[in-house]
């Protein structure tokens, strides 16, 4: 358990994407605090209701802030598409970092011209996106590939499982060889990296990972919120599966996306 008052930095998701996310973030920011909450028992947001994605975010953004939260970074692209604009405007004092589709390196990187966008279909739905879109879409031909029920069998915890690849094949398989680089526009996707060029061929894929743990480190720095470099760095993982089997599926996928944070 977090102490209070000892100022760590909450992390959160509809389940076990957001680790993908809190991999980039200790990578970034390796001397602070992090408390995850995965909400595995009630993934996917992707196909919930905007009131309830909203109401889940804001009740697990609540008790981290509780807490003791010094900042929250909602490492969720639909959650962050739903709930960001609510939450900074409750938590006024504290930081709130949201992660959106990698869209603008992608758009930015040499080859761009035809650019799919993975992502659930509400984040692809709503605003947001489509706002980000209009701003760095113009130039390249972009494709938006709803992936439902993807997220949903990443849950399971099989990285490598053949339903996964059967799913994506039906998902991605059309654009195999056709595609430029590929937006993995929801947290869950990198954890499935391989299995996504298998299919779709070997191209750059962008994810808002790294992204988001710069502009952690940016916005703590600015609050004069960073942790001295005397502190040792730590990570409380929660999930609400509140399972033995379901925290050592935490702490591997969190290994795994470690690996990851890097590529
Ligand atoms: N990981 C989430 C995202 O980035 C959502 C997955 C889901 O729960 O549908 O959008």
């Amino acid at each position: 358990m977090a102490e209070q008052g000892t100022g760590f930095v909450g992390v959160f998701d509809s389940g076990v994407g957001g680790l993908t996310v809190l991999g980039c973030l200790m990578d970034e920011l390796p001397h602070e605090r992090f408390v995850f909450f995965g909400d595995s028992a009630r993934a996917p947001y992707g196909d919930k209701s905007f009131e309830e994605v909203l109401a889940l975010s804001r009740r697990i953004a609540s008790s981290l802030v509780d807490e003791g939260a010094k900042a929250l970074v909602i490492a969720c692209n639909t959650a962050t598409s739903v709930a960001a604009p609510t939450l900074r405007s409750e938590y006024p004092d504290i930081p709130v970092i949201g992660v959106e589709p990698a869209l603008k390196p992608a758009t930015l990187a040499p080859r761009h011209r035809r650019i799919l966008v993975m992502a659930t279909a509400a984040t692809l739905r709503l605003g947001k996106f489509q706002r980000l879109e209009d701003r760095w879409g113009a130039g390249s031909e972009v494709i938006e590939v709803p992936c439902v029920g993807l997220a949903d069998l990443i849950e399971q915890g099989d990285p490598a499982s053949p339903k996964i690849r059967e799913l994506l094949e039906r998902q991605l398989g059309p654009w195999r060889g056709k595609a430029d680089s590929v937006v993995l526009g929801c947290t869950h996707y990198p954890l499935i990296r391989d299995q996504i060029r298998e299919v779709v061929g070997d191209v750059p894929l962008f994810d808002g990972g790294r992204g988001a743990a710069r502009e952690t480190r940016r916005r703590l720095e600015a609050a004069g919120l960073l942790a001295p470099s005397s502190q040792a760095g730590s990570v409380e993982l929660r999930s609400s599966i509140d399972t033995p089997e379901e925290h050592d599926l935490y702490r591997r996928l969190l290994a795994l996306a470690q690996e990851g944070a890097g590529r």
